[in-house]
């Protein structure tokens, strides 16, 4: 039931291979969280297939988002906003949310929000631990973006560096196709990587002036691997996974650690993809032992989903931040802030 000061947000996703619709309460209350993988069907390709994701996107929004209007118990008349991701991602599939929540945005009357994908992955740290306030430092690493970035407030950010090249998550996926694991490679990185040793060293993906660079860690391994079967040689899998792992993600804690530090952070947070690493996560473990609060969001939050692009939303919405109707997908859309490659 709706008590009158309450804020529902209804939030949509399709930026990429997820058909995600959600409804959150107050910015901070998942009432409903609908997410439908196109997984299995991009598996068969090896990689996300923009014309297919596009395409199926079409056919299932509609009953995604009324899936998730019904798992909530609530009316398009009970919400007070709809917000959807604009940007980043792969441009035909963005158009499918922002175009549905245009259409019901003319149709109900309900003011639309643009919600940047980046900056809603931050905010999922919001619907796990609900007291959670900037400022803090959170660590940004997902399947197109890596860079660690002070939280100032909830619109405001200093991102401290970030990738020059391939973001991290990029990198898991790219070495789990060389070791001839399935789309999509993190996960099944990260499940192999716990039964080996990190025995082979490889340069850090930390640049001399304290970016990441993850291109050079990508190629060691496809090297390595190629170099191997050259040779007729068989490697143990599980052991390069896990010498990936512990490089990619060091590199990362390295850094976090000398911002937190520059930045006399209290809170430091996880957001993306690659958040729901089991490496990384055991890692984030220092930052509590040296008094620091740890935010790391559900696993079932570190990935796509429309909970976190509503949570953006109603943050957007306080600060009466609406698009018009004349919203465009923006594929390339960076965290404010956040400079060029
Ligand atoms: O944030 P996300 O869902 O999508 C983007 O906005 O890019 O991140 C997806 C990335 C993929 O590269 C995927 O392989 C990676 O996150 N990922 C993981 C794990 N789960 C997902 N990487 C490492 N370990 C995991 N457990
Ligand atoms: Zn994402």
């Amino acid at each position: 039931m709706k008590k009158s000061k309450d804020i529902y947000i209804l939030g949509i996703e399709s930026s990429c291979d997820e058909t995600a619709a959600s409804v959150v309460k107050n910015g901070r209350e998942i009432v409903s969280n609908v997410v439908l993988s196109q997984i299995d069907i991009h598996r068969l390709y090896g990689g996300v297939v923009p014309e297919i994701a596009s395409r199926n996107h079409v056919e299932v929004v509609d009953r995604v988002v009324k899936l998730a209007l019904s798992e909530a118990n609530l009316k398009l008349t009970d919400l007070s906003a709809v917000a959807v991701t604009y940007g980043a991602g792969l441009v035909g599939a963005l158009l499918v949310g922002v175009s549905y929540a245009k259409g019901l945005c003319q149709a109900s009357g309900l003011p639309l929000v643009a919600v940047n994908h980046i900056e809603g992955h931050i905010c999922a740290n919001y619907l796990t631990y609900t007291d959670l306030q900037p400022p803090y430092t959170c660590l940004l690493t997902s399947g197109g973006h890596t860079a660690i970035v002070n939280v100032l407030d909830y619109d405001k950010y200093d991102v401290i560096c970030s990738t020059v090249d391939d973001a991290v998550g990029e990198a898991f996926d790219k070495v789990a196709r060389v070791l001839g694991l399935p789309y999509p490679g993190g996960p099944q990185i990260d499940k192999l990587a716990q039964t080996g040793q990190p025995v082979y060293k490889f340069h850090s993906v930390v640049t001399s002036n304290g970016n990441f660079s993850y291109s050079g860690l990508k190629t060691a391994v496809i090297n390595l691997v190629h170099n191997a079967e050259q040779k007729g040689e068989s490697l143990n899998n599980a052991d390069v996974a896990a010498s990936f792992t512990v490089t990619a993600i060091d590199g990362l804690i390295e850094r976090l650690g000398d911002v937190v530090k520059e930045s006399n952070a209290k809170t430091v947070a996880v957001a993306g993809g690659v958040g729901a690493n089991s490496y990384l996560r055991g890692k984030m473990e220092q930052f509590s032992s040296q008094g620091l609060r740890v935010c790391l969001p559900k696993l079932a939050l570190c990935g796509d989903n429309a909970a976190m692009i509503a949570s953006r939303g109603y943050y957007m919405y306080l600060n009466k931040q609406f698009a018009t109707l004349s919203l465009n997908a923006c594929p390339t859309l960076k965290l404010r802030g956040e400079k060029p490659k």
